[in-house]
């Protein structure tokens, strides 16, 4: 269909289902296990409803934000690292980056993307911000020299994942042979992939699982870039991080392809933000993001008023430039600035300052 019959993200999900190679879709869309995690992510934003405010003056709505302290024109939503863009779209990854620049959204790097590191940096816009998503190598000199190239490359932010020290069983993804050469393993010499356990695992194996916090002095001793952790699922963790003098967490369960039976992040939101306060662990500009599940501007704006700073998207951008290239991207995050409008405007928040935590309720159960 043509594009401008995709009305919502959920459209563009079912245009890439029916354009995308059987392997490709099987890895793009598959979650761990029983995929329990994966679908509550989207559940979990139907327990939260609004509490509207009315006569609030809303003819103007700004709902501009910073990111790590860099304006993002005008919404907050980043778009999250993803492995494999081109299993989807030859131009792969660089169709993040050229909607990022049209859109003004963060485009965060993956470590596994299909395009190397060099050409997505170089697709960018003089100016456009990048951050970069890191796998730690069991070979600590090779990430030593893909933080530091990163940063001297320009990159704003390091994302670190820590929910992923061996991948989940994603078993879609793991009935498909996996043949694609499009990809950026780092091997280990004389380490061989194994092609037989789908596209995931055949290309992860270098990860360190023996990554701790211990490791957490030496990351900030190669780098200057602020370092998030992306994969925090409890309370606990948020705290140490921003103790350790780390710049943010992710609140985020990988899109439901680690851990199943994770909570989602919307879900753990609120206790990190409490137990954050009452330490006075905010006060140096500690964020805390989300991802998983977001759709639409409605759970955004749920995110926003539960405290956090952004929201990352993952399968939707994915989907809109398998099926579009990188128009479908930005035509997807489009819609999201519109919905964002349409629902300030319907909640009674001419900023985002007024999106607070009144703004939500939790209902109990799935429908209020
Ligand atoms: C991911 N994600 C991910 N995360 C990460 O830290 N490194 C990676 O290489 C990948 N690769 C990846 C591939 C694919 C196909 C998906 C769908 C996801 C997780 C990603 O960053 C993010 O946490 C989720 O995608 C967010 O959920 P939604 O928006 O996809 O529901």
């Amino acid at each position: 269909p043509p594009i401008d019959e995709c009305l919502s993200l959920y459209d563009f999900e079912a245009v890439a289902k029916s354009v995308l190679p059987t392997a490709a879709w099987a890895y793009y869309s598959s979650g761990a296990d029983d995929e329990i995690t994966m679908r509550e992510n989207r559940n979990a934003y139907q327990r939260i409803w609004f509490r509207p405010a009315i006569l609030r003056d809303v003819e103007k709505v700004d709902f501009s934000s910073t990111i790590l302290g860099h304006k993002v024109r005008p919404t907050t939503i980043y778009i999250t690292a993803t492995a494999l863009g081109k299993l989807g779209h030859p131009d792969g990854e660089k169709n993040l980056t050229w909607a990022g620049a049209e859109q003004g959204i963060i485009q965060m790097i993956p470590t596994l993307a299909s395009c190397s590191f060099d050409e997505i940096v170089d697709a960018a816009k003089p100016g456009q911000v990048q951050f970069m998503q890191l796998y730690v190598n069991k070979d600590r000199e090779i990430t030593r020299k893909i933080v530091q190239h990163a940063e001297k490359r320009g990159i704003k932010g390091l994302f670190i994942t820590v929910d992923a020290p061996q991948l989940g069983r994603r078993e879609k993804d793991m009935r498909q042979k996996f043949a694609d050469e499009g990809s950026n393993v780092q091997r280990t010499k004389g380490e061989s992939v194994d092609k037989s356990q789908g596209a995931a695992r055949a290309i992860s194996s270098f990860i360190d699982p023996s990554l701790s916090w211990k490791d957490i002095p030496w990351f900030k001793s190669i780098t200057k870039m602020p370092i998030v952790l992306k994969g925090v699922q409890r309370w606990e963790d948020a705290v140490l991080a921003a103790e350790a003098g780390l710049a943010g967490v992710v609140l985020s369960n990988h899109g439901g392809r680690q851990l199943d039976f994770a909570r989602s992040g919307i879900e753990i939101l609120e206790e990190v933000m409490r137990e954050l306060r009452r330490r006075d662990l905010l006060k140096n500009g500690f964020e805390v993001y989300i991802d998983g599940g977001v759709r639409r501007a409605g759970d955004v704006l749920k995110a926003i008023a539960l405290g956090a700073t952004a929201v990352g998207i993952g399968r939707p951008f994915l989907y809109a430039y398998s099926a579009y290239g990188h128009e479908g991207v930005s035509r997807a995050i489009q819609i999201l600035k519109d919905e964002m409008e349409m629902n300030c405007r319907l909640i009674g928040a001419p900023t985002l300052k007024d999106v607070t935590p009144d703004m939500v309720r939790r209902a109990r159960h799935l429908h209020a």
